[in-house]
């Protein structure tokens, strides 16, 4: 695992980016695995940004989404679909048909698995982390073998994520999300995270047992995982 902990949220997004950067360049038909969140925004806008001056070709690129709310419409501004244009594919020269997410096939999650098989596997997986350990909706308990299914959200989960909605009541319960197992199948792992509100679970995460009540401790056996950091979320594994 190599870990990166980078001045401040900027900085955090440029090193990301630029790692990102690097694999499309040296495979322009990448099969990325995307994550939403407020964790890796800026990082979309800097892949964005490239593709402005021309350092970027998107075109050839398929993605795959790692989870997303059950109960919205694919158009709802809350929806990740939603999100992943707003806040990057409407930036950059992707064809949306080669962007996929674990609900587009409705309940029928084994395609989307099949989806990713297809492709070839997924080169790069981008990952933020909740607060409650879990990465893409793995709630605390899930299973490492789970592949791709519908979850009930944690209420860490909802109370987190209501910042974004109008009223805690509007957070949807459900969501469908790519399982530990379909994560830990990429064959590079690149986890995000800032903020002081993190770096209790970072410290979990890397440092603690492995435990299906840290859904992110896994990732320490994966043989190619990036870290990235910011100073607050990786205060705690520098001591
Ligand atoms: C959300 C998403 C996760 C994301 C995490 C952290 O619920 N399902 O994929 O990594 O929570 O979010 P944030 O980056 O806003 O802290």
């Amino acid at each position: 695992m190599q870990i990166y902990i980078e001045e401040n949220y900027e900085k955090m997004s440029q090193k990301a980016a630029e790692i990102i950067a690097e694999k499309i360049k040296s495979n322009p038909a990448l099969i990325l695995g995307l994550a939403t969140g407020s964790t890796p925004i800026r990082t979309y806008e800097i892949l964005a940004e490239k593709y402005k001056k021309g350092e970027l070709d998107f075109s050839r690129i398929k993605t795959f989404n790692l989870d997303d709310y059950l109960g919205l419409d694919f158009n709802d501004p809350q929806s990740y679909h939603q999100f992943m244009r707003k806040n990057f594919f409407s930036k950059i020269n992707i064809d949306l048909k080669n962007a996929f997410f674990p609900n587009d096939f409705g309940s029928d999650y084994e395609k989307y698995e099949n989806k990713i098989k297809e492709s070839g596997g997924i080169d790069l997986q981008v990952v933020g982390i909740g607060r409650n350990g879990h990465i893409g909706f793995n709630e605390p308990g899930s299973a490492f073998d789970f592949y791709t299914r519908e979850v009930e959200l944690d209420e860490t989960t909802i109370k987190d994520n209501s910042r974004f909605f109008d009223d805690i009541s509007q957070v949807p319960k459900r969501a469908a999300t790519m399982g530990i197992a379909t994560i830990m199948n990429a064959k590079q792992i690149l986890l995000l995270a800032n903020g002081e509100n993190k770096k209790e679970i970072i410290y979990q995460a890397l440092k603690g047992p492995i435990t299906e009540k840290v859904p992110a401790s896994i990732l320490q056996k994966h043989q190619n995982v990036i870290v990235v950091l910011d100073n607050e979320a990786g205060e705690k594994i520098k001591t």
